[in-house]
């Protein structure tokens, strides 16, 4: 399969952008074409019934609230992906490199989830990584929807990690809009959705498993 090689002035423009806010969006790193066909199969794995519902929490507190949360999931793991998806895996692998060459990260791996939020869904506010907590350094979030129109909603918005109710972004989640944010620092959520709002969505972390 041919490599999407990352552009590299595109990427040092994301990268500015991560150092002066630490979070940066890009609408052209990722190849359309390769986003389409995520989405293609982002709806043929819910067809199958083979997306599940997600879950917060870890372990015994480990539960599932819609109400907070409501996408469905299916993890990508390398024993089981489709060419599409080590395409995928391949650019984050790119990414994860690059992460480490210019911010000296020390990220060791990453993981990544096809997100699907059926209408009416969305995802309450929260941070990724409390301080200290886990291992995830940098969330990545690829959105995927053809066609996405302003009624749809389904906005990621931002907050200012010193006043938690201040919104200082709102990101519209169109084919091909990578963000990229360090984990512990920005709450945000997920708004509703009017329609079915599709993403790849994971955490480079600095573990290893
Ligand atoms: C998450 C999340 C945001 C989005 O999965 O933790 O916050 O825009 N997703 O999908
Ligand atoms: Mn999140």
């Amino acid at each position: 399969m041919e490599q999407n090689q990352i552009n590299p002035a595109e990427l040092d423009r994301l990268f500015s952008e991560l150092a002066e806010k630490n979070w940066a969006t890009s609408h052209s790193l990722v190849p359309s074409e390769l986003c389409q066909q995520l989405a293609a199969e982002i709806f043929a794995l819910d067809n199958a019934g083979t997306m599940q519902p997600a879950s917060i929490g870890h372990g015994s507190s480990k539960t599932h609230l819609q109400d907070v949360r409501g996408d469905k999931t299916y993890w990508l793991e390398e024993a089981t992906s489709s060419p599409v998806q080590n395409s995928a895996r391949a650019l984050l692998s790119q990414l994860q490199t690059e992460l480490n060459r210019h911010f000296y990260l020390g990220l060791k791996r990453f993981e990544a989830h096809f997100a699907l939020y059926p209408p009416g869904a969305g995802y309450d506010k929260h941070v990724d990584n409390h301080r200290g907590e886990s291992a995830r350094r940098i969330t990545f979030i690829l959105y995927l929807n053809t066609n996405w129109q302003p009624d749809h909603g389904g906005e990621l918005s931002f907050f200012s990690p010193e006043q938690e109710d201040l919104r200082i972004a709102r990101i519209e989640p169109r084919l091909g809009t990578l963000v990229l944010f360090r984990s512990e620092i920005f709450p945000h959520q997920v708004e509703k959705s009017l329609h079915p709002r599709l993403s790849l969505t994971g955490w480079f972390r600095n573990d290893v498993l």
